[in-house]
This record gives C-alpha cells, sequence and structure tokens, in this order.
C-alpha cells in the first residue's frame, strides 16, 4: 500500500485505495557476491504530492544532509553515514533482482550486504526525478538520524548523488505485519493472539517515542501494517518517517499541511482539514489495532459496499459486546482469552473515535498494550496467565464504569 493525498472528504465514498498492492520478494536471500542484473519491473502508481517545495531549497537540504552526516545539527554524533552509489551498488550486488524485497509508494527496496561492516542492509532506491521523493528523502533522513529506539527501524545511512536518493537501514528480517497479517501464503501460519498484543505493545511504544521522547516531538503520519516491520521474535520495528513532521510547538494544537496518507488509516479530521495533530495517529494506531484483532484490512477493495472500510464496518458494531467475537479474526480459530478481546477492542474504539480530543494520549495507550501484551494466553489451558502488572489507568477507567462498550462506544 502506498500514500496518497486525501480529497479532503473522509468515509468510504471519498476512499479509493490504489490499485497497486506493494510487492515482497520473500525469496530473498542471504549475502552474496554482486552481480550485474537488471531492476524488476514495476507498474508505477500515482502518489499525489504535497505542495511542492522549490527544488532548489530541497537540493540544499540534500547537500546539508551531505554536510551533517556524522553530526548532526546540535553537534552531536549521529548514525547516519553519506555512501557513495557505487558503495550501494557493491552491497546490493547492483541491486540484483533475487535482492528484491518490495516496493512501495515512492521506491523499491533490495537487500544488501556491506562488507565493510559485516551488516545485513535494506536499500530504498527512491524514484529518480521526483521532487516528492526528494522531500520524503529529506524528511527520512532528518527525522531518523537523530531517533534511536528499539522500536523504530535504524538509518543505517544514506547516499544522495547526482539523482540518486537512497535510504540505508537496518535489516529486519520478518518483512512487514502486513505481510504476516493479510494474503497469506498456504503454508504461512496465522500470527497467534499473544503475538498480535505484543506487535501493537511495540508499535505503540515507538509512537511513544516520536511523540513524547523526541526533541522536537514528531508526528509519524504514516501509521500501517506495512510499515511496522518485524524483527526476530516479532519484535515490532516502525519504518518509513517520509511524511513525519515536526509536532505543534507552543500554544498551538496542530501543523497545517497537505493531506497525505494512505486510504483507510487516516484520520477523517486530519483529511477534513489538514490540520495535523498527534490524535491523527492515534486514529492510525486504532485502525492498525483493528487490523490485528480482526484479521481485516483498513480498506479492502475486494469486499462489499459498506465492509470495505474498516472503521466504518466496526463502529456500528462496537456498540454491543456480543459481536465482539465474530468480529474477531477467524484465523485465530478461537483462540484468544475473552476480556482481552474486549479490552483490545475499546481500546481500539477509542482510538478511532471521531473527535480527536476523545482519543487517548499515547503514554495511556502504551499502558494499555503492555498490560494487554502481560496477559498472555495460554491455548491449551485456556487460561490467562498474567505477569501481575498493574492494569493501565486506560482499561481500569472502562472497567470502573463496568462494560468499555457500554459507556465508550455511546459516541458512535
Ligand atoms: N528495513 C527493512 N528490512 C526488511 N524489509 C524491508 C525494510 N524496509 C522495507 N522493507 C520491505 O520492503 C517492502 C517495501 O517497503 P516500502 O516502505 O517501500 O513500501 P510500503 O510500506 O509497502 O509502502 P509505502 O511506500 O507507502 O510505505 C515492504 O514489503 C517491506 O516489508
Ligand atoms: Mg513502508
Amino acid at each position: 500500500m502506498g500514500c496518497f493525498g486525501c480529497s479532503g472528504i473522509s468515509g468510504e465514498e471519498s476512499e479509493h485505495p490504489r490499485n497497486k498492492k506493494s510487492k515482497r520478494n520473500d525469496n530473498s536471500s542471504n549475502k552474496s557476491k554482486p552481480q550485474r542484473h537488471a531492476s524488476p519491473d514495476s507498474s508505477k502508481e500515482t502518489v499525489k504530492k504535497e505542495e511542492a517545495p522549490k527544488s532548489e531549497q530541497l537540493l540544499l537540504c540534500v547537500k546539508n544532509l551531505a554536510l551533517n552526516a556524522e553530526v548532526s545539527l546540535d553537534g552531536k554524533a549521529t548514525k547516519a553515514h553519506s555512501f557513495t552509489f557505487d558503495q550501494v551498488i557493491a552491497a546490493t550486488g547492483n541491486f540484483r533482482l533475487d535482492y528484491f524485497l518490495g516496493e512501495g509508494g515512492f521506491g523499491k527496496v533490495y537487500k544488501g550486504f556491506l562488507e565493510e561492516t559485516n551488516q545485513v542492509v535494506a536499500v530504498k532506491q527512491l524514484d529518480q526525478d521526483s521532487l516528492q521523493g526528494t522531500r520524503e528523502f529529506v524528511a527520512e533522513v532528518s527525522t531518523l538520524s537523530t531517533a534511536e529506539h528499539p522500536n523504530l527501524v535504524k538509518l543505517i545511512g544514506f547516499c544522495a548523488e547526482d539523482k540518486q536518493r537512497l535510504l540505508v537501514y537496518e535489516y529486519i528480517p520478518l518483512g512487514s505485519l502486513e505481510n504476516h497479517l493479510h494474503d497469506l501464503e498456504p503454508n504461512q501460519k496465522p500470527l497467534d493472539w499473544n503475538t498480535r498484543m505484543a506487535i501493537a505493545a511495540g508499535a505503540a511504544r515507538g509512537l511513544e517515542y516520536l511523540h513524547v521522547k523526541m526533541k522536537p516531538p514528531v508526528i509519524y503520519r504514516d501509521l500501517k501494517c506495512s510499515n511496522i516491520l518485524l524483527g526476530e521474535g516479532y519484535h515490532s520495528k516502525l519504518s518509513d518517517f517520509g511524511l513525519a513532521r515536526v509536532g505543534p510547538s507552543g500554544d498551538k494544537t496542530h501543523v497545517s499541511t497537505r493531506v497525505m496518507g494512505t486510504y483507510g488509516y487516516c484520520a477523517p479530521d486530519y483529511a477534513m482539514t489538514g490540520q495535523l495533530t498527534f490524535k491523527s495517529d492515534i486514529y492510525s494506531f486504532g485502525v492498525v489495532l483493528l487490523e490485528l484483532i480482526t484479521g481485516r484490512k483498513a480498506f479492502d477493495h475486494s469486499r462489499e459496499r459498506g465492509e470495505q472500510n474498516l472503521v466504518s464496518w466496526a463502529r456500528p458494531r462496537f456498540k454491543d459486546r456480543r459481536n465482539f467475537s465474530d468480529m474477531a479474526d477467524p484465523q485465530l480459530q478461537g483462540q484468544y482469552p475473552m476480556k482481552g478481546l474486549y479490552q483490545a477492542f475499546a481500546v481500539a474504539a477509542m482510538c478511532v473515535q471521531e473527535q480527536p480530543s476523545l482519543r487517548p494520549a499515547i503514554s495511556d495507550l502504551v499502558n494499555a498494550l503492555n498490560y494487554l501484551a502481560s496477559q498472555k494466553y495460554d491455548p491449551d489451558n485456556h487460561v490467562e496467565s498474567s505477569r501481575r502488572s498493574k492494569a493501565s489507568s486506560l482499561l481500569n477507567y472502562n472497567h470502573s464504569n463496568r462494560a468499555v462498550a457500554d459507556r465508550d462506544f455511546k459516541s458512535f
């Protein structure tokens, strides 16, 4: 899936997912000597552009990136390394076909190997001649080179030579959450409940880092299943910071931008007004959580009208918790804790509320998800074993008001 510029209207009728799916070649082999191979063919997808900044301005930014490669603006050393194009060619075997990992809205991704550091990497080659691509590139390097958190993908370096714009990341072996949740291969095992909750908790911690721990705080703007990569043990890492924006400062509650995002994940308030807030990310998080619980896609063109947009489908069903078992992913085959299912739906429902001020803050969300992830479900014993961690205030709050569904779903 990729990004789009919204029409300014939210809701199913206005949403038209891009017809190209991102491609992933799971047959990617490990390091080997570079060989010459042609790039894979790909159908180009239209990406609506944010108001184009002057190209000279961007070129200046790119040059500054190269100058600041090892030292950030505040003088601290950063991890981002400036690579030559020859080094990237050597790492990817000149973009070997069998190193191709997949393709998104801004370019193709290849596996690579850095001989000097003995590191397996993923290299994203942004489409050439695209001003939008250059903007993404500058945003990505600026955001990631100062960020460091176990739930964010590491940017190892970049290459900005002539028209080439490449990003070099740590290689995340299990690919994206999208690959593990939707359109599974016949031999692929569906994710179990515990793993799903752990993935959601990890993603929430990554988002919390961006929202409250980064200085200045950052709005991610592109939270979705294809941007949650999975490391060993299904450890989640947020990737793709090309759309990230520094959050509002001082008394301001929002930053105004041209609306960008991905169909099905974009908060209605942001889509309508272009006013981007931290709560826009919370809405997208709610959609991801709904995908994890229901196994449905954020937007599924193949479903009948009324069922295509996940939030539109889920909202009326939130009103009655007796619907919850039917809403759970059939691939879970009933292997989930009933209480955990209710709580997870309650949290998701709060995140996707129409009114941004009613959506929870990220820190409350982290507490709630950490708690849910700590409630291990044992399918053999059908018992939930808890690490006796204190339930988060978000969940306590709802329990003290009896059924979450009774209270919080009134607004739907
Ligand atoms: N660091 C990485 N390690 C391993 N695989 C990666 C890495 N980064 C990206 N990929 C894979 O490359 C593919 C394309 O990623 P990319 O981010 O370009 O597209 P996308 O997320 O599908 O769409 P979008 O452009 O909207 O973000 C995905 O399948 C992803 O799993
Ligand atoms: Mg991506």
